[in-house]
């Protein structure tokens, strides 16, 4: 059977479409291109967008799975549209408010960036979670006690602190230097060598972000480290499915029964958190604080669950995910890098490949301020409304990575132990002020931070030495 005449106008397309966006690949193509959308398409934020995420179609493979197509990840479009040099460190960024009409403006640069994640009086909006209207979600979703998460409050909230400080009191491991660190255990029935399968398939079909394999690996351990419990292999299926529930509510899929499943499943890791000796303590520290103890374990499980390990989105299990492509993706070179010095070498993947939230989003514009973009438009900020920072753009931010020639590629460059190397922005707080605090509640250097900085290091650190054991064992086997 022959091509007929609607076969061939879509052969036509196809290839007209893989022709245009091939030639994105080609660095000076993504360029113009890049700036072609900034320059002509401003007057319609929907259209924006949509050219945007088209043209990071080719990024997939290299950033690892559909998210790839978000326009945090690639610091070309800072660079292309000379907003690292040129206006007020800004770019405009999809205002959750309303999408098809309007912009917020991101935060680009180190220095603007950073003013807004120290900033000791940053204000949150309190009825969002990231971009969930929490009020009108049905019920189950948030569970009694879960709100308002530690994303949600104003950075000077004494409620914020108090919540922190009992953490700190309370669960070790996220300390910078703990007495006693847990050792890595893989999850039930998972070899090393099925992770480096699951790692080299991902690399030519990053079909998710952070795949099933590695959540179970990152999960299991972050929930040993931090909550002191095993997860069994059915717990952990249900921690993965409560995420990936409560997720769709994201993008605008919420419904009564999601809700009722949320809380099901919410409810069985609660159980099993709370007989640990974690759960114990935190809930007798927090009834000495004047907390009630099983909302706050409630809470802690949520905001550890989803902004600690991430399910198949931004978080700890993403920020593994770039670790151990990056290893696979040529073992000769990165592993003997990763051994040489594990530390560094997570730092600058954390660094240069992000893993968390694109940045502290949304948070609250203070004054009403006019704004001049490096395309040199002209835009009016308004107080009370939405702002953005996007961490990985800082990241790679050439006046303060660039080297002596303040250089974009130098900036790019994965150079573990680099000049300026805690410097990054992915912990919210700048990552060498961190460590400058006395414990993980806070202090003035970084009033607002990462709570698992420090814990998400070290699991990665072990995952990886458990990578790199599948990899050595599959290199005898072939000898
Ligand atoms: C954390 O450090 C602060 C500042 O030194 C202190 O006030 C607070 O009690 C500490 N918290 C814990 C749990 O040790």
């Amino acid at each position: 059977m022959g091509c007929g005449c609607f076969c061939r106008l879509v052969v036509l397309l196809l290839t007209a479409l893989a022709l245009l966006f091939g030639c994105l690949c080609v660095p000076q193509v993504e360029r113009a291109y890049i700036k072609f959308v900034d320059t002509y398409t401003y007057g319609v934020p929907l259209a924006h967008l949509a050219l945007v995420v088209l043209g990071q179609v080719p990024r997939i493979w290299q950033v690892g799975g559909p998210l790839g197509v978000g326009p945090v990840w690639n610091p070309w479009l800072v660079d292309a549209t000379d907003a690292y040099s040129k206006g007020d460190g800004l770019m405009l960024f999809p205002n959750p408010d309303n999408i098809a009409s309007s912009y917020m403006l991101a935060r680009v640069t180190h220095e603007k960036v950073r003013e807004v994640h120290h900033n000791p009086t940053a204000k949150r909006d309190i009825s969002k979670f990231i971009s969930v209207e929490t009020a009108t979600s049905p019920p189950g979703y948030f569970a009694d006690g879960v709100l308002p998460t530690l994303l949600q409050l104003n950075t000077d909230d004494p409620k914020r602190y108090a919540h922190r400080d009992l953490l700190s009191a309370t669960m070790p491991s996220i300390a910078q230097s703990p007495d006693h660190v847990p050792g890595f255990q893989a999850p039930p029935g998972v070899s090393a060598q099925d992770l480096v399968r699951d790692i080299s398939l991902h690399l030519w079909l990053p079909l998710k972000m952070v795949t099933n394999l590695v959540q179970d690996v990152f999960a299991f351990n972050f929930f040993r480290h931090a909550f002191e419990v095993d997860l069994s292999h059915e717990e952990l299926q249900m921690l993965k499915e409560w995420l990936s529930v409560h997720s769709r509510i994201i993008v605008g899929l919420s419904s009564i029964s999601g809700g009722k499943r949320c809380a099901e499943l919410a409810k069985v890791l609660e159980d099993k958190v709370a007989a640990g000796a974690f759960g114990q303590r935190l809930m007798k520290e927090a009834e000495r604080r004047g907390m009630v103890g099983a909302d706050r374990l409630r809470k802690v499980i949520f905001e550890f669950s989803f902004a600690g390990f991430g399910g198949d989105g931004p978080g700890g299990g993403l920020a593994t995910m770039k670790l151990l492509r990056l290893l696979q993706s040529k073992p000769e070179k990165y592993v003997p890098m990763f051994k040489k010095d594990p530390e560094a070498f997570i730092l600058e993947v954390i660094r240069t490949r992000g893993g968390g939230g694109a940045g502290m989003n949304p948070w609250i514009v203070e004054s009403t301020q006019t704004h001049t973009l490096s395309t040199g438009r002209v835009v009016t900020e308004t107080a009370g409304s939405h702002g953005a920072t996007i961490a990985l753009h800082a990241n790679h931010d050439p006046a303060v990575f660039g080297g002596p020639k303040r250089d974009l590629d130098y900036a790019l460059a994965f150079m573990p132990g680099r000049e300026n190397a805690d410097r990054f922005l992915s912990f919210v707080a700048e990552y060498g002020e961190i460590k400058k605090c006395p414990n993980v509640t806070g202090c003035a250097e970084a009033p607002r931070f990462c709570m698992g900085t420090f814990v998400l290091q070290r699991i990665m650190k072990q995952i990886g030495f458990f990578y790199i054991e599948g990899l050595e064992s599959q290199g005898r086997q072939e000898m």
